[in-house]
């Protein structure tokens, strides 16, 4: 039996999974590493730490495989937009700074003034927020010139880490996507925003498609994790696309929820050419020819566990989330927006925060935890609203990640989005994605699709009951005010953290 490896960087740690050629998971690991948010704001890792952890991981696998020789290949997902400035001898110069850091709110402002409004959306497709990648590299310019002007090049997370394993330098063009530098329809570095911005169109790196081999394993690296040094390895793709394509979200029509740390609403589209005028992410397939367009709830499950950590760190999420069930649609009166850490869809605002709205002294811990899973379901929904009003036909979400790991979550999400939910069986999220990447690239099959066909089946269907609909819809309308109502507010009190 012959293997593949999908290595999941994410953001609190890397996943790796060994799945056989008829798409099961034989095995998987995971390994931990520290977040660094030194200042409000900030929020950083260590590149070596990403490389140490997997090879660990890896090594792990190998020790308990009887023939790691039978390994054919190896791909990646990973982190979406951290940026990665490497010198010459391809040295990390500085710590990365990550997705979801927002130090570069006057950078972003910078680029809008640098390029305009309306050609910044015609190329990259996108919105300039604090997250992506170019205002991060605006940033390291202006502060830290001298770590700048050393670089030689700039990478992703996962493609940082696909270097130091294969010894290649390249970026796939679905993480690409997510710099703000990618002219997304044409799928090519973008001159002009290169030029707009001051930053040398050389610091970035060719261009390689998500399943395409991009070289094959170190010998040095070999002999560390248990890998043979024919193992090939395939570029892999940001991890939004890499679970779509591990939910086979392969065709138009089919929607994606998927609530990790972040959260998203991602929709596939078969063209580059629609104009969303910068409202939701649109980014690159880690299918060639294709495309997706997303939504992002910052703090999706961070927002869950931030709950818990403060609250309720004493009983398990099991029981926590009993707790929220014996509570009532719209958690008996409480609202709650997951913006703890700010937001991007539809309200890209990195100092905007969370609010409880409602609450009453006879408000239980269970009703908080229900309101707070509601709230950053109402947050996704604006998103699939967006879609919506574009005329995109919503009445079916494949569900993954943390939301879909609880029934009453999946009610929650089947009746707040008023569009049947769907989930998977043996999920794992993009891991899969980057599984199948590596079975396309090693050539099992010909297409994404066919592999995903093969490797991804649907498990439970979540129909949404009428009545929860209609209370939900009126809630959605509350729920959508409170941005606005407290806006105000959330910006002066900045001054105070
Ligand atoms: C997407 C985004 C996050 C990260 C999480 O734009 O910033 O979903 O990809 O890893």
């Amino acid at each position: 039996m012959s293997y593949v490896i999908g290595v999941d960087l994410g953001t609190s740690a890397v996943k790796v999974l060994l799945v056989s050629k008829t798409g099961e998971v034989v095995d998987e690991e995971s390994k931990s590493y520290p977040l660094y948010h030194d200042q409000p704001g900030y929020s950083e890792q260590e590149p070596n730490d990403w490389v140490k952890q997997t090879k660990l991981a890896i090594k792990a696998i190998t020790d308990r495989l009887d023939d790691p020789a039978k390994i054919e290949g190896l791909s990646f997902s990973g982190q979406m937009h951290g940026l990665v400035l490497v010198d010459g001898n391809g040295e990390p110069l500085r710590r990365a700074i990550l997705w979801n850091d927002t130090r570069t709110t006057g950078e972003c402002r910078e680029i809008e003034q640098n390029i305009g409004l309306e050609q910044l959306h015609l190329i990259t497709k996108n919105p300039a927020l604090e997250g992506f990648t170019l205002p991060k590299l605006l940033w390291v310019k202006k502060h830290q010139p001298e770590l700048f002007q050393k670089a030689s090049t700039f990478l992703l997370p996962k493609d940082y880490l696909r270097y130091c394993l294969a010894g290649d330098i390249s970026m796939d063009y679905s993480d690409a996507a997510g710099t703000l530098l990618l002219n997304v329809a044409e799928k090519a570095w973008s001159e002009e925003m290169c030029e707009k911005n001051d930053i040398p169109i050389s610091l970035c790196p060719p261009l390689v498609g998500s399943y395409q081999q991009t070289g094959t394993i170190l010998e040095a690296v070999a002999k560390e994790t248990g890998l043979s040094s024919t193992c090939k390895v395939f570029a892999g793709g940001a991890d939004n696309a890499c679970g779509a394509i591990g939910a086979g979200i392969l065709e138009d029509g089919v929607t994606l929820s998927s609530t990790g740390t972040s959260g998203v609403v991602l929709s596939y589209e078969a063209t580059g050419d629609k104009d969303f005028q910068g409202q939701v992410h649109y980014f690159n397939h880690g299918d060639p020819s294709a495309f997706y367009t997303m939504g992002v709830t910052l703090a999706a499950g961070y927002s869950l566990s931030w709950f818990k950590d403060t609250f309720a760190k004493d009983i398990s999420f099991d029981q926590l989330v009993m707790e929220a069930k014996a509570s009532t649609v719209g958690a008996k009166g409480l609202l709650f927006t997951p913006y703890i850490v700010g937001e991007r869809t539809p309200h890209p605002d990195s100092a905007i925060r969370s609010s409880f709205i409602g609450v009453h002294a006879n408000h239980t811990r269970g009703d908080f935890a229900r309101a707070v899973i509601e709230g950053i379901t109402f947050s996704l929904n604006e998103s699939v609203e967006i879609f919506r009003s574009k005329g995109k036909k919503i009445d079916k979400v494949v569900a993954i990640g943390g939301g879909a790991k609880s029934d009453l979550w999946l009610q929650i999400q089947a009746d707040i989005f008023n569009a049947e939910v769907v989930t998977l069986s043996n999920e794992q999220g993009p891991g899969m994605g980057a599984a199948i990447l590596a079975a396309v690239g090693s050539g099992w099959y010909n297409k994404l699709e066919d592999c995903a066909n093969d490797f991804v089946s649907q498990s439970k269907i979540y129909q949404p009951i009428k009545t929860n609909v209609d209370k939900y819809q009126a809630l959605f309308k509350l729920y959508q005010q409170v941005y606005h109502s407290t806006k105000q507010l959330n910006h002066q009190l900045a001054m105070f953290r």
